[in-house]
């Protein structure tokens, strides 16, 4: 399992102590939540903010555009050293060549599903992505509650990537926490994000640790 915390939980003032705290409790990603304010009612960083992220740190920076119009801005958040970068099903008309691109711009491609979406859109992008990104709560903001129906679709999803013998990797995003991380990982979740039950404890980088232990319990 590959832990990912979400900077958006941390103290936003103060984001290089926070990808510091993620080297420190040996983090495999750094999650980043772009919020547009259209896509999302919300907003937060914009691409220089990844770019001074990624000076900051060796750590891969895993992008989650969670904007109305990737097209527009994906090119942006390349250049500023995302490593991996992922775009919303539900905002991408042209999809396969907004992979294209994320892959040609030397980062590893992955589509988010919002809850609500059923796992099947993918069945034919499948072979294009390098990773799948579901969505356990709505986007827009941290610290709401895990939707145990996103369970199945990880299953379902662990079962088609399986059966056809691809590399895809399968991640998770909201509401994970000690209480939940085991029996997330036992439905075929590879990469788990998790903003403010790391951030939110009193010592982040042992909470990321105790997350990790509590994955292989
Ligand atoms: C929600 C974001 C998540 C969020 C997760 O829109 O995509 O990455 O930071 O926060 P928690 O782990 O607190 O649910
Ligand atoms: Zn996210």
């Amino acid at each position: 399992m590959k832990l990912a915390p979400s900077i958006l939980a941390a103290d936003l003032a103060d984001l290089g102590r926070a990808v510091a705290l993620c080297e420190e409790g040996g983090a495999d990603l750094v999650h980043v939540d772009v919020m547009d304010g259209h896509f999302v009612p919300n907003l937060t960083f914009g691409a220089p903010m990844v770019a001074a992220l990624a000076r900051r740190t060796e750590l891969p920076l895993d992008v989650h555009l969670m904007v109305s119009n990737p097209d527009r801005l994906l090119d942006d958040y390349l250049e500023a050293g995302a490593a991996w970068v992922s775009v919303h099903y539900e905002a991408a008309v042209h999809l396969d060549r907004l992979l294209a691109r994320i892959r040609e711009g030397g980062a590893r491609a992955g589509v988010v599903l919002n809850p609500a979406t059923p796992v099947q859109v993918l069945d034919a992008i499948l072979t294009e992505l390098d990773f799948v990104l579901l969505m356990s709560v709505n986007p827009g903001f941290g610290g709401q509650s895990f939707l145990p129906y996103v369970l199945d679709k990880a299953r379902r999803l662990r079962g088609e990537i399986d059966r056809r013998g691809l590399a895809v990797e399968l991640e998770i995003d909201g509401g994970v926490g000690l209480g939940n991380i085991a029996q997330v990982v036992r439905s075929g979740i590879e990469v788990c994000v998790a903003g403010s039950a790391v951030f939110g404890a009193a010592d982040p980088a042992g909470r990321m640790r105790e997350l990790v232990a509590a994955a292989s319990s």
